[in-house]
């Protein structure tokens, strides 16, 4: 029997009511597979927790988290609490301590009714984002001269390490080796003519490598663009952490919206635990109505289960995913649906149990 300690950090807004249906996901595969057993424990750590105790975490969290196999977060931010305060002191914390440097954003579109972009089918828009996920222009390095002056003066620095940018470029080609995909780098040399000069640079260096893997290059403008208008061009994209950042929302606006998106931040190494969320954040907006989609954090499941490497059960989780999507009968309002969150959970659980799974 394979025990999996997972640490849940359901975080502020949505998060709990996504990640409530994520956990009975894993309960109810748990049930079906006398293999597999998961142990959860849950930290109260978010916006809430900063208002009682001046801090987003315990101050041993990241020693806390270090011991589990996997870490599944909702979301975190939150008016009230200022977000460079709550996202920097929970969720970059957790992605920088367990050096978390690839987050894995798959953009594929389930059903072609969910892409508002004309004449996409379900095979134009299947690829996968590999964003850079611990430097970058999230390093925290800046400056703010002259605060309230007329000669104030802010810098963020952008801090593309040989180190950093070489690991997230040469997971890519191994990936798309493996994939036996096209790599698709983004950047913007043209105007950044340090850091993305250097990407470029790093790019074309590990690239000679991997001759087998056929790679293009875009301008992250222009890339956004083809995202819209021509998504069939990718298979595997790397970028950097802020690129990759903006360009997975677009990736989620054509798949069907943030209600599908999900990310794994992984630590290829397995020194730390590596975390499973949704792309999406805390949608204050429709926090407490029980309306939010929990796709996206189911899909996240999907992905824990594949670094477990229980690839199988991911399958069987994304498969129903898609089949949840193509009946239209139990969906979430962002979807056209009149269901709840813990209907479309709950609806997931019952689908699931009525399938076989042969081990
Ligand atoms: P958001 O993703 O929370 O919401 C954007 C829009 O998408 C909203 O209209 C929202 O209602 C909708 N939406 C998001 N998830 C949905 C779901 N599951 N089902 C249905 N609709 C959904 O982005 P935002 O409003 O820019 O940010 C809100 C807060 O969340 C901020 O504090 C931000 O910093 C934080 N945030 C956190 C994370 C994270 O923890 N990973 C990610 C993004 C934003
Ligand atoms: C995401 C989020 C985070 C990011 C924020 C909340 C810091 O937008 O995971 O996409 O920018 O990485
Ligand atoms: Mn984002």
């Amino acid at each position: 029997m394979k025990k999996w300690k997972i640490a849940l950090v359901p975080g502020d807004g949505i998060g709990p009511e996504v990640v409530a249906e994520g956990v009975k996901v894993l309960q109810a595969i748990e049930k079906l597979d006398n293999t597999l057993s998961f142990e959860f424990e849950r930290f109260p750590w978010g916006c809430e927790y900063y208002i009682e105790h001046q801090k987003m975490m315990a101050d041993d969290g990241i020693e806390q988290l270090k011991e589990f196999d996997a870490i599944y977060l909702g979301a975190v931010g939150y008016p009230g609490v200022p977000d460079h305060i709550s996202l920097w002191d929970l969720l970059l914390k957790i992605r920088k301590g367990f050096d978390q440097y690839v987050n894995l954003r798959p953009v594929r579109l389930l059903n072609e009714e969910l892409t508002p972009i004309k004449n996409k089918s379900e095979k134009d828009i299947d690829f996968l984002v590999i964003r850079e996920n611990s430097e970058g222009e999230y390093a925290g390095a800046g400056d703010w001269l002259f605060k309230g002056k007329k000669e104030e003066v802010v810098l963020q620095t952008g801090v593309f390490s040989r180190k950093g940018t070489e690991r997230i470029i040469r997971y890519a080609f191994e990936e798309a080796r493996k994939q036996q995909k096209s790599l698709t780098s983004i950047s913007k040399a043209n105007a950044l003519n340090y850091s993305m000069v250097f990407w470029d640079e790093v790019f074309e260096e590990v690239g000679k490598e991997y001759p087998d893997v056929k790679t293009e290059s875009y301008l992250v403008d222009a890339a956004s663009m083809f995202f819209v208008m021509q998504p069939e061009r990718f298979e595997i994209v790397v970028t950097s952490n802020l690129f990759g950042d903006i360009l997975t929302d677009i990736g989620a606006a054509i798949t069907g919206g943030m209600g599908l998106a999900t990310g794994a931040n992984v630590n290829p190494e397995r020194n730390y635990p590596s975390m499973f969320e949704p792309v999406h954040g805390s949608a204050p907006d429709i926090a407490g109505q029980g309306i939010a989609n929990p796709i996206a954090a189911i899909w996240s499941v999907a992905q824990m289960l594949e670094h477990f490497g229980e690839e199988e059960w991911g399958s069987v989780v994304v498969e129903t995913i898609k089949e949840i999507i193509d009946e239209k009968k139990v969906l979430t309002p962002d979807l056209g649906g009149k269901h709840s969150t813990s209907e479309v959970g709950d609806y997931f659980v019952e689908k699931i149990a009525g399938k076989l799974h042969h081990k």
